[in-house]
């Protein structure tokens, strides 16, 4: 049964590869060892979504015999997909785009040999994008942020978690939370807002930093509870911005105001990750430098590993986060594009899935879920989002190639056509 065509119905035919990443278990789970490599693949399929919504999902010749889609097809928007591969709209599950300007000066030391810490000490880093934040209109910084979200979408980005974080007083971070949110709402693709008022103490707190976990605590999480400007609290848990005790009475005062958390972890250094799991974090973040003792602990919670290899290329690290290990292990992994002006200026989620391959031993296949439904488990969304399934958001995304594992062959290059965000269709290039 077909519901009337009230609202706007699409029919995409002709597929040649469709990755539905559909669900095989019953009880879903982020995925994990082997299930990393499914993807559910139809040939020559078709996908009907109306209002936004997906409705069928099938071959190309079921799809055009169906006597609801025949009697109903003038009212239909109709694409020929020519035998191109059609996926899951990627899961951006990290990134940090309520920012004013790139970071040019730190790229220049960078080059010249300084380290992010080093440049970060000597007055650099995040403290240095503060002012331009703290200054700029609420609609200059929204205009940035759905900058960035349109190149996101260019590259087949249809979910978008976004971070304040660069504003670091009250005013600030709840200004940058408004400006996620208007852009969020010029923007057809879905976006998931997340207060990082830990992310460094700002320098006028430098003699009295307990004083700035306060004010994260008991002004910034619950205004922006109240005005339900964030579904997630986020904190960088790291030597020279917040300790693992900041971490958990953060985390607590999350809770306290009905707020989910995640948190950037083992990044530059080890952090014990058993006391922070308590709180059961949606996800932890970068996992560079992840303690051997904790993997089996990972393994059995649903908090997502989030790898961000972008960060590891631009910071040009010693290494990348061990993915071979910790999927071996069965700890669920997700990508994202950690997309900020200090490590990771990229909105693309391809060039991350490229850089999984190449520098971490990802599979294609890994690579793909990792960007799509363990991404949308990241951001407790994995009922909306990250495969296409009847019942979910018409998020998808046309890559005119052939075959899926040319997403992440061909590197810093863009074969994404087409992008569809719950049911809205932009035509890339
Ligand atoms: O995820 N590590 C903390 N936050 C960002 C970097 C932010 C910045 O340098 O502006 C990250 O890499
Ligand atoms: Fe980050």
């Amino acid at each position: 049964m077909k519901p009337e065509v009230k609202s706007p119905a699409l029919l995409l035919v002709n597929i040649g590869q469709l990755l539905t990443l559909r669900s095989t278990v019953e009880n879903p789970a982020p995925r994990r060892g082997h299930q990393l490599r499914e993807l559910g693949i139809i040939e020559d399929a078709a996908v009907l979504s109306i209002g936004g919504k997906i409705v069928s999902v099938g071959r190309t010749k079921d799809a055009l015999r169906d006597p609801w889609i025949k009697k109903n097809r003038k009212k239909i928007t109709e694409i020929d997909c020519r035998s191109k591969v059609v996926l899951p709209g990627f899961v951006d599950s990290h990134t940090h785009p309520a920012f004013i300007q790139p970071r040019l000066v730190d790229f220049e030391k960078r080059i010249s040999g300084a380290t992010y810490e080093e440049i970060a000490e000597a007055g650099g880093g995040i403290r240095s994008s503060l002012d331009a934040v703290r200054k700029a209109p609420k609609k200059q910084l929204t205009g940035k942020i759905l900058t960035a979200l349109n190149e996101m979408a260019a590259q087949g980005t249809t979910t978008v978690e976004a971070k304040s974080g660069y504003g670091l007083t009250r005013e600030g971070e709840l200004k940058s939370l408004e400006a996620i949110r208007d852009a969020a709402r010029q923007w057809p693709g879905t976006v998931v807002p997340t207060l990082l008022g830990a992310h460094v103490v700002p320098s006028e707190y430098k003699t009295c930093y307990p004083k700035y976990v306060e004010i994260v605590c008991k002004e910034m999480i619950p205004a922006a509870a109240k005005r339900k400007l964030a579904q997630f609290v986020d904190v960088f848990t790291e030597r020279g911005a917040f300790s693992e005790e900041d971490t958990r009475n953060i985390f607590e005062a999350a809770s306290q105001n009905g707020l989910d958390v995640r948190a950037h972890v083992c990044q530059l250094s080890e952090t014990p990750l058993a006391e922070l799991l308590r709180f059961d974090p949606a996800s932890f973040d970068h996992m560079d430098h992840v303690k051997d003792d904790d993997i089996p602990l990972l393994a059995k919670h649903n908090t997502v590993a989030t790898l961000v290899p972008g960060a590891n290329y631009f910071l040009n690290t010693m290494g990348y986060p061990s993915a071979r290990k910790l999927i071996d292990a069965g700890v669920p992994v997700a990508l994202a594009t950690d997309y900020n002006p200090g490590s990771s200026p990229t909105p693309s989620m391809p060039f991350v899935m490229s850089l999984a391959c190449t520098h971490m031993k990802m599979t294609p296949e890994e690579a793909i879920v990792a960007s799509t439904i363990n991404g949308a488990w990241a951001l407790r969304l994995q009922t909306r989002k990250g495969s296409i399934e009847p019942g979910k958001d018409a998020d998808m995304a046309v890559f005119s190639i052939s075959d899926f594992r040319e997403i992440p062959y061909w590197f810093a290059s863009n074969h994404c056509e087409m992008s569809i965000l719950n049911g809205e269709v932009r035509r890339n290039g």
